[in-house]
């Protein structure tokens, strides 16, 4: 819900650009904070869901930790003030130079997706003469009932070891001198909203735990990974319900006095916080179908074509007084971009006030893998940023 000034001083901005409510993403902060803090579970923060800046600020200063999937994400967490100690590292290809950089800034733990990259980190880490700790992730074959190109968790995905590689697993480890085990790690997929893929993803940590200790090494970091989802089609009801996602895990594990829980949340600490702002280059009525044609492409916001995303659009020109959705003359528009590109598409037959060339379209609920997903496809501009301290 954009206040009227809020749509005053966006008109008055060239656009397509994202707009951060930095007040919503600290509330949000705080809401998550609050919740794992009652169970005294740890977050990091998974950056590869926005790595801009002015939202890696807010979530340092309330003391998560950083989910990296790269070595430029460790190095970012590092430069904006993430302590070292509190940054993961996952990845399925981690490079020689990554692992190397992640040694010299002896980060919290490298998350293992191999049994082969095991024995890479324990090489590296000799010639170092450093030890690297070490959480293995492992593939559990949860199926996060989320959509097939977000699903990291089953047999067929490419992550994680698999449970028939434990074995091999506890051999490199015996033998390895330069890692310390420190614990399991797990991420079944990404905007999971049916609670009961969680309490399953519990069960298999439980035994997986359970395995490595049977076999002599002590868990200490129960690492459960994120996937929290948010709600794409209430935007305003703006914060995840927190609470619940702990609760199934503080039910549902079995932590030892000794094991620290570990999560790492993307999607829900920032999805709801910001919004595309785009405008309305050209309407084209036609028989079948009328399309609206806007500044903001896929190659702002790439989610619609590559996993058929719903975001809700609005159009923000008319004030507040004029509430869209009571309007007298809704008329159904194919929403698109400039790009040559079919699938350049962010939503098909949608309800909107009679729409007009400069009008402003809102596509919201774009605070995750938004900006950090746009492309120079078509040799188009760095997507402009704005935030709410701007206005
Ligand atoms: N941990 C690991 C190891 C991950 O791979 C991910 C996300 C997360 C944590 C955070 O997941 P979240 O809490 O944000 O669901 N681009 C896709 C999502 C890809 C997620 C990749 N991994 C999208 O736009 O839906």
């Amino acid at each position: 819900m954009f206040s009227d000034k809020d749509r005053a001083h966006f008109s008055k901005l060239e656009t397509p650009f994202y707009y951060y409510d930095l007040n919503l993403l600290k509330s949000t902060l705080e809401a998550c904070h609050k919740a794992a803090s009652a169970y005294k579970f740890h977050v990091h923060y998974a950056m590869k869901a926005n790595f801009n800046p002015i939202v890696l600020k807010e979530i340092e200063k309330i003391g998560f930790g950083a989910d990296c999937v790269s070595g430029n994400e460790v190095k970012k967490a590092i430069e904006i003030g993430f302590a070292k100690n509190k940054v993961v590292f996952a990845g399925v290809g981690k490079s020689d130079k990554e692992i190397n950089d992640a040694l010299d800034n002896d980060i919290f733990c490298f998350n293992v997706e191999s049994v082969q990259e095991l024995s890479v980190i324990n090489e590296l880490a000799e010639k170092k003469q450093k030890i690297a700790k070490v959480a293995i992730r492992i593939n559990p074959n949860v199926d996060a009932h989320t959509h097939a190109n977000i699903t990291t968790g089953l047999d067929e995905n490419k992550f994680g070891v698999n449970s028939w590689d434990m074995p091999a697993c506890a051999d490199v480890l015996n033998i390895s001198a330069n890692l310390e085990f420190i614990g399991v790690h797990f991420h079944i997929g990404s905007q999971i909203t049916n609670m009961e893929v969680y309490k399953n993803l519990c069960i298999r940590v439980n035994e997986f735990a359970t395995w490595f200790e049977d076999h002599g090494f002590k868990v200490t970091v129960l690492n459960v990974g994120g996937g929290l989802g948010i709600d794409y089609h209430k935007p305003d009801q703006q914060i995840p319900d927190f609470e619940t996602y702990f609760k199934i895990f503080a039910d549902f594990l079995e932590v030892k006095p000794y094991q620290e829980v570990h999560f790492e949340l993307g999607r829900a600490l920032v999805g709801q916080s910001a919004s595309l702002i785009s405008r309305v280059l050209y309407v084209k009525n036609g028989k079948k179908k009328n399309f609206i044609i806007l500044d903001a492409g896929m190659t702002e916001l790439m989610r619609p074509a590559l996993y058929q995303a719903y975001h809700q659009i609005e159009n923000i020109s008319k004030p507040l007084s004029v509430d869209s959705s009571q309007t007298s003359n809704p008329v159904k528009y194919d929403v698109v971009g400039p790009i040559c590109e079919s699938t350049d598409c962010f939503g098909k037959e949608v309800q909107l006030p009679e729409t007009f060339r400069n009008d402003l379209i809102a596509i919201r609920s774009t605070g995750a893998y938004g900006e950090v997903m746009a492309s120079h496809y078509n040799l188009r501009e760095t997507v402009q940023v704005v935030s709410s301290e701007d206005i």
